[in-house]
């Protein structure tokens, strides 16, 4: 009897985990929020392989849930007039507005009063100090050492909603591990390079090559945009007797957002949208983040190669350290980066992750071909920005010693939000040796000075974008 019944829990357990309702917080692109993205499973053990032990750290980290930035509280405020007069138009051609959902009627922008914005959030620092409390129980060895700024590095960007993450994860790696109040916090150091000169975690902003990119892909991912919105928008006319234009879906669709990730608010402009809409809203996001921040070009992640060499001399330097026997605490142990998307979603292309189409797609990225654009839903997808850059969205690389190995004695293994990740580098391991870690993943990468590539008439030319037509006959299929 208990058998059965364990039987039928297992099946209904089962069940349940296949068939989770719809949650649009799951579905905001890189508006996630971390917690959602990883569906509530938090690991406190990674089983290190077989006689082996971690010797070093690298940690790329996005910023936590954040405000949205002054140029958005005006769109928001805009929408808010444009609202009101949709409505006054409704009634002033005579129509009722018994379709109308109230909350629509008379409604404010919460963030109406705030002058400034981009900053993070409350719910932001939370995620940032819970992951460096975790970090530090999935590898107690590494963190057991006292603390010294050379030993434990922290960087972050000069952005305050980097910084401030950079913050909240250390004093939760850190805590208890002081004496300043109650909780023990310690102090600790985040250095900042320069905005305008941080090539590493601030490649986007230092490339004139890139930044004429994306001004003039911008217009070309709203054209690809249009016919989503458009369908969308014709629906919502329909089913709510409002005359909305497709600038107001947008918007709706960025309140829909800030309301799901920062306010916990799912019934007000998210449930305008029915699901499928929301997929191919999520899907448009996705598409953006894909041209202008990932595979889509491979300009995108090429430029963030000074970071990927930054974390290799890391290792190496880890490796003599250990080679060499130096004593604890006169070497690095953990390298701890805290930045922003267009960091953590070009540095993710460079490992080769999150690629559609298995092997295909890595031998592309190799020869930095541009990727075809991700597949319109109902089709399923592997590139998702909820998933590989959400609100504090990290990779973690961990170097480790196995000197049971003969043939190599040092692997890296790579965690994406605290998860490991096969690498199709790797020959879909998420366990590589660290010298084929160098020459697949690495090294064909290496050929780029950051300088030369960014320089605007650089020998190297400037990848042809895919034209809009041709995008667009992708976009349909
Ligand atoms: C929407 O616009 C059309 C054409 O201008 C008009 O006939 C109709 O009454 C408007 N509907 C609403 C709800 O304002
Ligand atoms: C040693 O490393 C190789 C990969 O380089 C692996 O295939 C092998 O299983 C490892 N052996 C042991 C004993 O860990």
């Amino acid at each position: 009897m208990a058998i059965i019944f364990l039987i039928f829990l297992f099946l209904f357990t089962n069940l349940g985990a296949e068939e989770l309702p719809f949650g649009v917080k799951q579905h905001l692109s890189t508006v996630t929020r971390y917690g959602a993205a990883k569906g509530g499973r938090n690991r406190n053990y990674i089983p290190a392989p077989a006689g082996c032990v971690p010797i070093h750290l690298n940690l790329v980290a996005r910023h936590g849930t954040r405000a949205p930035t002054k140029k958005r509280i005006r769109e928001l405020n805009n929408l808010e007039n444009q609202l009101e007069m949709l409505l006054r138009a409704a009634v002033g051609n005579g129509l009722s507005l018994h379709k109308v959902p109230s909350w629509l009627k008379g409604w404010k922008s919460p963030w109406r009063e705030k002058v400034t914005g981009g900053e993070l959030i409350p719910e932001g620092e939370k995620e940032l100090y819970d992951l460096g409390i975790r970090t530090r129980k999935l590898f107690t060895d590494l963190f057991s050492d006292d603390y010294h700024p050379d030993v434990y590095t922290i960087r972050a960007t000069q952005i305050p909603r980097a910084s401030a993450s950079a913050v909240a994860f250390g004093m939760g790696l850190f805590s208890g591990r002081g004496s300043l109040g109650s909780d023990r916090h310690r102090a600790f150091s985040v250095v900042s390079e320069s905005r305008a000169s941080d090539t590493m975690l601030r490649f986007f902003d230092c490339c004139q090559r890139y930044e004429d990119y994306r001004k003039n892909q911008e217009p070309e991912v709203d054209k690809l945009k249009e016919p989503v919105l458009d369908d969308i928008t014709k629906s919502l006319t329909e089913r709510y007797g409002l005359n909305f234009t497709r600038q107001h879906i947008s918007s709706l669709w960025f309140l829909c957002k800030q309301e799901a990730s920062l306010l916990d608010i799912t019934d007000q402009a998210c449930g305008l949208f029915s699901p499928s809409e929301v997929a191919l809203l999520e899907w448009t996001d996705d598409m953006e983040v894909f041209i202008l921040k990932g595979y889509g070009n491979s300009l995108n992640y090429k430029m963030g190669v000074p970071l990927l060499q930054d974390i290799v001399q890391s290792m190496e330097k880890a490796i003599t350290a250990k080679e060499e026997k130096q004593v604890p605490g006169s070497y690095e142990k953990a390298r701890l980066r805290f930045a922003h998307a267009e960091t953590v979603l070009p540095f993710t292309c460079l490992l080769g992750l999150f690629l559609e189409g298995e092997g295909h797609g890595f031998r592309q990225i190799q020869r930095e071909q541009s990727l075809q654009l991700p597949p319109r839903p109902p089709a399923t997808r592997i590139w998702k920005g909820s998933v590989v850059a959400p609100f504090a969205g990290n990779n973690m690389l961990v170097l480790y010693s196995c000197p049971a190995n003969s043939s190599d004695e040092y692997f890296v293994q790579v965690l994406h939000n605290e998860e490991p990740i096969a690498m199709p580098g790797c020959d879909g391991s998420d366990f590589c040796s660290f010298k084929m870690f160098k020459d697949k993943i690495v090294a064909p990468h290496l050929e780029h000075d950051f300088n030369t590539l960014c320089t605007v008439n650089g020998e190297e030319p400037m990848l042809a974008p895919k034209s809009s037509a041709d995008a667009e006959s992708r976009f349909y299929m």
